[in-house]
């Protein structure tokens, strides 16, 4: 059935009160006669109980009377509150008025019509009374109380979404009256929950205008980059509708599961209530995205490797892309092909996550590195605090300094991004140098100049200059050529 709209309320409001008056005009004007039709039909009973059967009727319609005008008291009083001062009473609050108001204009009327009554000995002094009106109202005394304070605390208001109870109702709060808390599920389904119950009970609250977050899983094969995947999914979902964008969305890694690598999003939402559309979303967004950027989702697999001997750069596939690779590096420019070749199956390939240190600065050092794909900084310490000496990209090598004198690695050098790094140890590099002598004096040259960088920049005395041509001698004294 539809709900009346408030035109019709208004017209059913004005016809009750106007039956209501018409009836009590009636009632008054023949009261008289009715009493004495009650006498002539009650007989010789006395008349004390006509009279009291014709107050009753009065106080009866004067209590329907005062309702009604309660009734319009409260929309005029709340309806003028809010058309004023933008004050919408919580439903409770005008209930409580209500009752308030009618009690008092009731109590009024009793003791008018009824004046030998005294109603304050009735209450005090009727210990019976009293036992069975508590024991009746018990449950409902709870429920009113329960809903004051549920008003005065106002832990939460109408509109937010709540948790609440052992069966953990979730939906968005629509009314709180005198005996309940309406929720709307997200089935659309009205859920009530007594006061006094959500009293007892954790109610987890998320308020309208908090920023409120949601955790979203997803998984990746072990083969997919965790760098590339975050960047991924936060770009993917930070777009998508409902999120917001006063926090960034964080996409972490959760665990290491049996298929794959587990991560969650977490992202803030503009309307919590919708939560669900969202989640949903945002499982859509990821999938599109994955599918662009070919990473793959994780599924229950078994995967057999059966390992073969062989070079660690043929073990990692892709050994064309590592001899290109070292083939463009300025100081293997002079090596033949089949030299370049001979370092790539030589090289090994490591992967650094953002912000981790492949080198630092101490360590003892025997091998060099080429970067292969990414980007890594060179830092020194200046006064107790990292200086950035240099930044090196693709096809630039670091690492060379310890490799050809033997000294401690003079440099920490980090990844900026994911980055991938060939490793080529000192074996493979005296080979290169014994066919390459001229390779030797070129990399003096370099080292030179790195070293001359490295004294501008730090306090370091382990980093003092040095000529090329001690360099040169210093290498050639390290590999005994
Ligand atoms: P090594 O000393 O073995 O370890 C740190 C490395 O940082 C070092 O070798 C060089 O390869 C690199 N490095 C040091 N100083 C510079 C510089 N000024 N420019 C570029 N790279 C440098």
């Amino acid at each position: 059935m539809a709900r009346p709209s408030s035109t019709n309320k208004l017209i059913l409001f004005l016809a009750a009160s106007a039956a209501a008056l018409l009836a009590a005009y009636l009632f008054w004007s023949f009261a008289a006669e009715v009493k004495v039709l009650l006498e002539h039909r009650m007989g010789a009973s006395p008349s004390a109980s006509a009279d009291t059967i014709v107050k009753v009727v009065k106080l009866f319609l004067v209590g329907i009377i005062g309702y009604l005008f309660v009734r319009a008291l409260n929309s005029l009083f709340f309806g003028l509150a809010f058309q004023l001062k933008r004050i919408d009473a919580p439903t409770l609050i005008r209930n409580i008025f209500t009752i308030v108001a009618f009690t008092i204009l009731f109590l009024i009327a009793f003791t008018f019509l009824f004046p030998d009554v005294n109603l304050g000995a009735l209450f005090t002094t009727s210990a019976i009374f009293g036992v069975i009106l508590g024991l009746a109202l018990q449950d409902t005394l709870g429920n009113f109380f329960a809903g004051i304070s549920l008003q005065a605390d106002r832990p939460f208001q109408v509109g937010d979404v709540i948790t609440v109870g052992a069966q953990r109702h979730t939906g968005a709060v629509e009314e709180i009256s005198w005996r309940a808390i309406k929720i709307r599920t997200f089935t659309n389904h009205v859920v009530l929950i007594a006061n006094s119950n959500a009293a007892k009970e954790p109610i987890e609250v998320c308020p309208r205008e908090n920023l409120n977050a949601r955790i979203v899983l997803f998984n990746t094969l072990y083969t997919d980059s965790p760098a590339k995947t975050i960047h991924v999914v936060r770009e993917a979902v930070r777009e998508a509708d409902n999120v917001s964008d006063k926090v960034a969305p964080i996409v972490r890694i959760r665990g290491l599961g049996d298929n794959g690598v587990d991560y969650e999003v977490k992202y803030w939402l503009n309307d919590y209530a919708k939560y669900n559309d969202t989640d949903a979303l945002i499982r859509q967004r990821i999938w599109y995205a994955f599918r662009r950027a070919g990473l793959n989702f994780a599924f229950p697999t078994r995967t057999l490797y059966v390992e073969r001997p062989g070079r660690a750069a043929q073990r990692d596939g892709d050994g064309g892309a590592v001899v290109e690779r070292l083939s463009a590096v300025d100081i293997f420019a002079p090596l033949s092909a089949d030299e370049t070749s001979m370092l790539a199956q030589a090289a090994v390939r490591h992967v650094f996550a953002p912000g981790e240190t492949v080198i630092r600065a101490g360590d003892p050092g025997s091998s060099m590195f080429v970067v292969h794909q990414g980007k890594v900084r060179v830092q020194v310490s200046e006064n107790g605090r990292p200086r950035t000496v240099a930044t090196l990209n693709e096809g630039d090598f670091f690492g060379e300094m310890a490799l050809f004198t033997g000294e401690p690695r003079t440099a920490n050098v980090l990844a900026l991004e994911e980055t991938e790094v060939l490793e080529i140890g000192h074996a493979a590099m005296k080979q290169v140098f014994d066919t390459n002598p001229d390779l030797v004096e070129s990399l003096s040259f370099i080292m030179a100049e790195r070293r001359q960088g490295l004294a501008s920049q730090t306090d370091d005395s382990a980093t003092s200059t040095h000529s090329s041509a001690g360099i040169l001698s210093a290498i050639k004294r390290f590999f005994g050529i």
